[in-house]
């Protein structure tokens, strides 16, 4: 794993501009993975802004979301979909088309689950992959848990997420009690995988991740067999 340390939150989020820019400079038709969260929305901001610039264009690319609550309306404020077109689809040249998100108003989510599986395979896998990390380890929304599912599927969110994605929420019993989210080979499966921490809330668990070893409970600690990870992280997520 290539680590970044960064002075603050607007570096991390520049920098990662930065390898997303190359990335589809040198591959215009990349398949891009994108991920929600407080994270991101720094590099979001830097990839419209250099959008509107024209100095990166994503005519040509083609995204997936990493998850989506389920179950959720698109329009419901909360949900991904409404966050990606809030806060980079509505702000880049991107075909509508080519930006997938999971579908959390499904009636059938295990057939919407393997749809999109399917569709990411249709593509040739994901390029780069852009990952937050939840203080609990999860990565999309594969919580720690007995069981890891490899390929995209419904899940059920472990009480410490619901308790931490609440800040968006009205009130904690607002948020939806599962998710669909891709699988952990999914994840795996990207050619490059960009993995991006910031603030002292995420500290512990970056210690977790970089320390000797493999933790059974941590789904990010996978990220260890993959060959192209960079962590990008603040130095308030940086544990050293
Ligand atoms: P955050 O979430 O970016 O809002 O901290 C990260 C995650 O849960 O993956």
């Amino acid at each position: 794993m290539r680590i970044t340390v960064c002075e603050n939150y607007d570096e991390m989020s520049k920098k990662a501009a930065q390898l997303v820019l190359a990335q589809v400079t040198l591959k215009p038709n990349s398949v891009l993975g994108f991920a929600t969260g407080s994270t991101p929305l720094g590099l979001y901001e830097n990839l419209s802004e250099m959008c509107s610039a024209g100095q990166i264009d994503f005519s040509n690319t083609v995204s997936f979301n990493l998850d989506e609550y389920y179950p959720i309306k698109k329009d419901d404020p909360n949900s991904y979909n409404a966050y990606m077109q809030e806060n980079l689809f509505s702000k880049i040249n991107i075909k509508r088309e080519n930006a997938h998100l999971l579908n959390g108003e499904t009636d059938d989510p295990e057939g919407e689950c393997e749809n999109y599986e399917r569709m990411i395979g249709r593509v040739g896998g994901i390029d780069m992959q852009i990952l937050g990390i939840g203080s609990n380890g999860h990565i999309g929304f594969n919580e720690p848990d007995s069981v890891m599912y490899p390929y995209t599927h419904i899940t059920h969110l472990t009480e410490s997420t619901i308790k931490a994605n609440s800040r968006f929420f009205s009130s904690v019993d607002e948020v939806p009690k599962k998710a669909l989210t891709v699988g952990i080979l999914t994840i795996l499966n990207s050619k490059r995988i960009i993995l991006m921490a910031n603030g002292a809330g995420k500290k512990q668990v970056i210690s977790e991740l970089l320390g000797d070893g493999m933790k059974l409970n941590l789904p990010a600690a996978l990220l260890k067999l993959h060959p192209d990870v960079t962590l990008i992280c603040d130095k308030e997520a940086y544990p050293k």
